[in-house]
């Protein structure tokens, strides 16, 4: 297993340029299509995918993000074979295991975003350990989406919302977008300015449905496998020439990251 931080010591981040992102979202996409175009087990695709997601974290602390956000296990992927959620489950316990001595060393900080109640206890408690162990660190954050659902965190928030107004805590006149995203498991957490998805599909699965609403989305026709660093700068700088408008007008938000490089 490669290391996140070589020789024991943390990467020095590169200073961010203006108009990078600082929060970006990743769908890792075709770990299964990967392995099938190799004639190998699923697995042994998202095996590779917890190499490539290894290898982003550490392209996310050079380039100096402050927030990562990977998808990896939607509420819907409980409907897949038995032996393949058991792969996955596998999987994370081993990536948690193996990898959060180095994460730690490098600065992450991790949170884990989703429903915990359907989990098995151990691996309810690693998530646990890998948040309450990190919980200090700022280089970056690196928040894993798992059993996670977009429309089951909207339809939780507004759950807790209706509760609190029952409660007499808050008046239904209260209820504004920031109440709701604060009630949201991203609370405290700045929206994803991109989002990334690898294998081709172009659509959003459930990813952080409202926390979107104003993302650059770069789809990329690579499987999560073959995502690396390149990959990752290519579409930070796919981003950075790209204009944010927020329903506003040309040029309102300054220069792009392309401008700046440019003059
Ligand atoms: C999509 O590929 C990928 C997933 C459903 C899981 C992603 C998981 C990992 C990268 C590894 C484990 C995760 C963590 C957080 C350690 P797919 O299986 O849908 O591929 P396909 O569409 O080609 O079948």
């Amino acid at each position: 297993m490669s290391s996140l931080a070589k020789d024991d010591t943390a990467p020095p981040a590169q200073q961010r340029l203006p108009g990078a992102p600082v929060h970006v979202g990743v769908i890792m996409d075709g770990n299964g299509r990967w392995a099938a175009r190799r004639g190998l087990p699923r697995i042994e695709g998202h095996r590779r995918g917890v190499e490539a997601l290894r290898e982003t974290v550490r392209a996310a602390i050079e380039f100096g993000l402050d927030y990562l956000t990977v998808y990896g296990f939607s509420m819907e992927n409980w409907n897949r074979p038995v032996e393949e959620v058991a792969d996955l489950m596998g999987l994370l316990k081993r990536f948690i295991r193996n990898d959060l001595n180095e994460l730690h060393k490098g600065g992450v900080k991790v949170k884990v975003i989703g429903a915990r109640d359907n989990l098995k206890p151990d691996i309810r408690a690693l998530l646990e350990e890998a948040e309450n162990i990190t919980v200090r660190n700022t280089r970056l954050t690196l928040i894993v989406a798992f059993n996670y659902g977009g429309r089951q965190e909207i339809a939780a928030a507004a759950r807790a919302l209706a509760q609190e107004v029952a409660a007499g805590h808050i008046e239904v006149t209260d209820i504004d977008e920031a109440v709701f995203a604060r009630h949201l498991d991203t609370a405290g957490i700045p929206d994803p300015d991109l989002i990334i998805r690898t294998s081709g599909e172009q659509r959003l699965s459930n990813f952080l449905m409202w926390q979107a609403a104003y993302a650059e989305f770069v789809f990329l026709p690579m499987h999560w496998p073959d995502f690396d660093r390149q990959a990752f700068l290519a579409a930070m700088a796919e981003f950075s020439a790209r204009e944010r408008r927020f329903g506003g007008v040309p040029g309102q938000y300054g220069k792009t990251l392309a401008d700046v490089v440019k003059t």
